[in-house]
């Protein structure tokens, strides 16, 4: 929560990663945080709203090569997709990060140095399961199997144990340090269930973490020690420190660090609310005041994925609706805590049921009635009533509750209550009847005054509505005919008793038409297989390589002198070969298709100039070439005897 003095907010979104388009999920995290800076800059403060992409890694590098292109420009093509989609969702962000950009890179170098010069960044051997075909180490999480291996959760192929060289952080260093900080800080992480697993999480200890990658060239290189790229969590996370100018605006930084509150998803939890605290710990930096995971976003009650083909795209609903009544939706169906189940018909029924007939139907019938009786502009109100006060006074309670519930980012409580508020609203038209009112002459002043109430009420409401839905806020403004916009007066200044229309009422239009559910799910569906039908496979661009950088490989005929199994695992075999002019020992993982006396005297082909590796323990001079069918190696033999270390081009 914000303390009085406060006078800036600085809230973060995660950086999006670039091998996959925005869908709601990503939209969801987004639109809480924009939420929560509106609000923050209604109370008057100075806000900080900082956004962006992750772009480097091997899931990018890969994802890139699929496509035929760069890292970068896939980047730049998704970076346009999430820019584009966030001003469709009208969202407010200050700073739109990208880790490529070079003061972001520069920064997390700095950090680096700082940290290997302290002792807490060291270079030690990491071992971990490695997936060949993913190009990928396994997270340690993955259980394993009762033989002995670990299977990629990837693509289901059996991973290796191997040994790299790598710097890892002294995270063991701060187990305790990181307990008494949640202790101290009981807020920190939120809501309270994902604090309790991140306290027994670390309470069973941790282990220092490997934060540089030799495998991986996409990345920021590790500063003086180039063949190891940073871990693009370590690179990722301090986005949020030179997001706001650590390292190239002093003055920018002193004013917004620490953040207030990085919004993330549950599945990033421990890479928040663990090694982050951790790293800013090392580096002497403050630690940011709440990390709130929430929930995740279920299509017809099952996790989206790409692969299932269930993922909802924002665009569609955005194209139909509009911004706002998904920005209403998405923060008030669930706490932000809880997962919630997307389904085409429980967002008709709330659009019907809150926007199309509580809030649409409230305003346009109100506004009718000012247009009907009095040609737009309400005469002088008769005195107030007993009920008229009261509708003034449970605005004051509304009010007071809804900034509690922001204030502790409970945007859906927040929502539950304008609602309850709009109902008294509608209760308090029904009871007193303007439509029978207009019928008596003598009656004016009363009718003035109910419908002069109910003017002031719907001005405050939608004032408190504003955070959540912007452009509905500002329209229903402009309807009443209000010289200022929303945004334009601040939250202390807000009073019920201050309408004044500048120019007569004009007769409204709907502000949200009723959707009918099945025709929404056939559009929906509609647009759905006309998207699949409009993908091409991608067409693979060739990325060529001159004869001269071909040249570079040192391609050998090599004949295996002996072979046999490395212990432990399935599918290694350890071969020692004949170069011609040496003898070496590589690790080739083709024991599920060869056994080694299979190989003995036969020959093939390897790269002898590879940077040699330390696989299992064992070091590998040498990768010899094959071909994968369905997982399994198929090595290509010569026709005829050829010279072991007879050259290959
Ligand atoms: N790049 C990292 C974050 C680095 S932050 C220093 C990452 N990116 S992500 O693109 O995979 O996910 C970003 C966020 O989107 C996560 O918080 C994730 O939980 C959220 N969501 C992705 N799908 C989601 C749903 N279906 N529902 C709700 N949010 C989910 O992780």
């Amino acid at each position: 929560m914000a303390e009085k003095s406060k006078t800036t907010f600085y809230v973060t979104t995660p950086i999006y990663y670039v091998n996959d388009v925005p869908h709601i999920g990503h939209a969801y995290t987004t639109i809480i945080a924009d939420a929560l800076a509106r609000y923050h800059r209604q109370k008057g403060l100075e806000v900080f709203f900082l956004t962006g992409t992750d772009e480097h890694g091997q899931k990018i590098e890969k994802t890139a090569a699929e496509k035929g292109m760069t890292p970068k420009e896939l980047a730049d093509r998704v970076v346009g997709r999430f820019k584009e989609l966030w001003k469709q969702l009208n969202i407010s962000y200050d700073y739109f990060i990208r880790t490529t950009e070079q003061f972001h890179e520069a920064g997390v170098q700095k950090i680096f140095q700082k940290l290997l010069a302290k002792g807490d960044i060291y270079k030690g051997t990491y071992q971990g399961w490695y997936c060949i075909s993913e190009e990928n180490f396994l997270s340690e999480d993955v259980p394993l199997e009762p033989e002995g291996y670990k299977i990629c959760p990837d693509c289901g192929r059996k991973a290796t144990l191997i040994e790299e060289e790598s710097y890892f952080f002294r995270l063991s260093a701060y187990q305790q340090p990181l307990l008494e900080f949640y202790q101290q800080n009981p807020q920190f992480v939120r809501p309270q269930t994902r604090m309790n697993e991140v306290v027994s999480f670390v309470k069973q200890g941790l282990k220092d973490l490997s934060i540089t990658r030799t495998t991986v060239k996409w990345g920021i290189p590790v500063p003086g020690d180039p063949r190891h790229t940073i871990y693009v969590w370590f690179d990722a996370l301090h986005n949020y420190l030179t997001g706001i100018g650590y390292d190239w605006n002093q003055e920018l930084f002193q004013k917004f660090w620490p953040a207030d509150v990085h919004l993330i998803g549950k599945d990033i939890l421990r890479f928040h609310a663990i090694f982050w605290p951790a790293f800013l710990m090392a580096a002497g930096l403050p630690l940011p005041r709440t990390v709130y995971g929430h929930g995740w976003w279920l299509k017809d009650e099952t996790k989206m994925s790409k692969s299932r083909g269930n993922v909802l795209d924002p665009y569609l609903i955005l194209e139909k609706v509009g911004a706002d009544a998904l920005r209403y939706f998405l923060l008030r169906e669930i706490p932000i805590g809880q997962d919630g189940n997307f389904s085409h018909e429980s967002f008709v029924q709330r659009i019907n049921s809150d926007l199309a007939n509580d809030l649409g139907n409230l305003v346009q019938r109100t506004l009718t009635m000012v247009v009907n009786y009095f040609a737009g502009k309400i005469d002088e109100p008769g005195e107030e009533k007993e009920e008229d006060l009261r509708l003034s006074s449970q605005f004051a309670e509304t009010k007071q509750k809804v900034i509690e519930f922001y204030d502790d980012y409970a945007l859906n409580r927040a929502l539950e209550e304008i609602w309850v508020y709009l109902n008294t609203i509608n209760k308090y038209l029904a009871d007193n009847e303007p439509w029978k009112l207009a019928k008596q002459p003598d009656q004016r002043p009363r009718l003035a005054r109910v419908l002069y109430q109910s003017l002031c009420a719907i001005k405050g409401i939608s004032y408190l509505l504003y955070p959540v839905m912007p452009e509905t806020a500002g329209k229903i403004w402009q309807l009443l005919a209000q010289k200022k916009k929303p945004v334009e007066i601040k939250l202390a200044e807000l009073k019920f008793y201050d309408f004044q229309a500048e120019e007569p009422i004009q007769r409204p239009e709907a502000l949200f038409p009723r959707l009918d559910l099945k025709e929404f799910i056939g559009e929906m569906d509609k647009q759905k297989s006309a998207d699949k039908k409009e993908t091409k496979p991608e067409v693979k661009r060739m990325e060529y390589i001159t004869h001269e950088e071909f040249k570079k490989m040192d391609l050998r005929v090599a004949k295996v002198l002996s072979a046999e199994r490395v212990a432990g695992t399935n599918k290694l075999l350890k071969l020692q070969i004949d170069l011609g002019t040496e003898q070496r020992q590589i690790i080739a993982g083709v024991a599920e298709a060869y056994a080694p006396e299979d190989l003995i005297g036969k020959e093939f082909i390897v790269i002898a100039n590879l940077q040699p590796a330390v696989i299992r323990g064992i070091e590998s001079q040498g990768m010899l070439l094959a071909a994968e069918l369905d997982g399994k190696p198929i090595i290509p033999f010569f026709d005829r005897e050829v010279p072991p270390g007879t050259k290959v081009k």
